[in-house]
């Protein structure tokens, strides 16, 4: 049992240097994907955002997330769990002007450069561990994971950090990829789609929705509200095969050569579209939560 604790302890540790060097390696390419940085996946709104403008989809996932925070809009500060280049906290700093944002990655490139675009705003960025951030207990109105919290399995222990930070009240929201059975129900096709996905992005795992909703209430979350939005997340990631052949183009008529880590990527993505086709093993969700 110790032995096997040990081996994935050491996993766990190879996956996440594996993971910081991904993303100092690769960060500039979601330049390609998103003239804001954002690194995740869009939201679509019919009638409201074209299906065909990847960047304002983008955007509206930013918006969503942030609704769902409910914050006061005359003085409240956030914490971004695992932010990138800070792309939603830019989106919401220029949105809510009493707004103050936190946010912390494990990438020392994504330090620098975020700071360096949150440099007129009230945003900082700090190189922490979103599983053991150095802030005191009870300091946020609010707390948010766009995509992040899979590169740590969705592990109790990041969203134990969540409800810590938060103050009373405080809301917490993740929107993320989420299995919708355990990984040994999932079927050949699923499985390889999954596999290869958490190796090329360097995630964990993806928990199950089931699992995540047990752990919130365990935890002593409060109105745990679980939405599937697989389908308004649809458009952007039929976004990826375009995204890719372009970026691809871009860098032969450069004479450039792809880096491992962008090749890395581009393999990442194209699974994420792969097991985003098995919609009966894998869904896009926000869950929102009060402390
Ligand atoms: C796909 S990117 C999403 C970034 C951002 N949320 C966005 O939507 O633009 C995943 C981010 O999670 C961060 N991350 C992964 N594991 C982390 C950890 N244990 N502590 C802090 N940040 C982490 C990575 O450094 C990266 O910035």
């Amino acid at each position: 049992m110790e032995t096997l604790i040990l081996k994935h302890q050491e996993k766990s540790k190879e996956n996440t240097i594996e993971m910081v060097d991904f993303y100092n390696e690769a960060t500039e390419d979601y330049a390609f994907w998103s003239k804001d940085l954002n690194m995740h996946f869009g939201y679509y709104r019919p009638f409201l955002n074209s299906p065909f403008r990847r960047n304002t989809m983008l955007n509206e996932m930013n918006n969503q997330v942030l609704k769902r925070l409910n914050l006061d809009k005359d003085k409240s500060t956030i914490i971004d769990l695992g932010c990138g280049v800070g792309g939603t906290m830019r989106y919401a700093l220029k949105k809510i002007k009493g707004l103050t944002a936190f946010g912390v990655t494990l990438s020392p490139f994504q330090v620098e450069k975020g700071n360096a675009l949150l440099k007129h705003l009230k945003g900082s960025i700090i190189n922490e561990n979103y599983n053991q951030t150095s802030f005191k207990s009870n300091s946020f109105d609010g707390a948010l994971a766009i995509e992040s919290f899979c590169h740590s399995g969705h592990d109790k222990r990041s969203f134990k950090e969540a409800y810590r930070v938060l103050k009373s009240n405080g809301r917490f929201v993740i929107a993320d990829a989420f299995l919708k059975k355990e990984t040994s129900e999932l079927c050949y096709g699923s499985n390889y789609a999954y596999r290869k996905l958490c190796s090329h992005w360097s995630l964990e795992r993806l928990a199950s929705i089931k699992t995540v909703k047990k752990d919130l209430t365990d935890l002593g979350f409060k109105n745990i509200k679980v939405e599937d939005v697989s389908f308004r997340v649809a458009p952007s990631v039929l976004h990826v095969p375009f995204a890719i052949t372009g970026f691809i183009l871009k860098k032969l008529f450069a004479f450039k050569s792809l880096k491992r880590e962008s090749l890395h990527n581009l393999k990442g993505s194209f699974y994420a579209l792969l097991s985003g086709l098995h919609m009966k093993s894998f869904g896009y969700y926000f869950i929102s939560a009060t402390k």
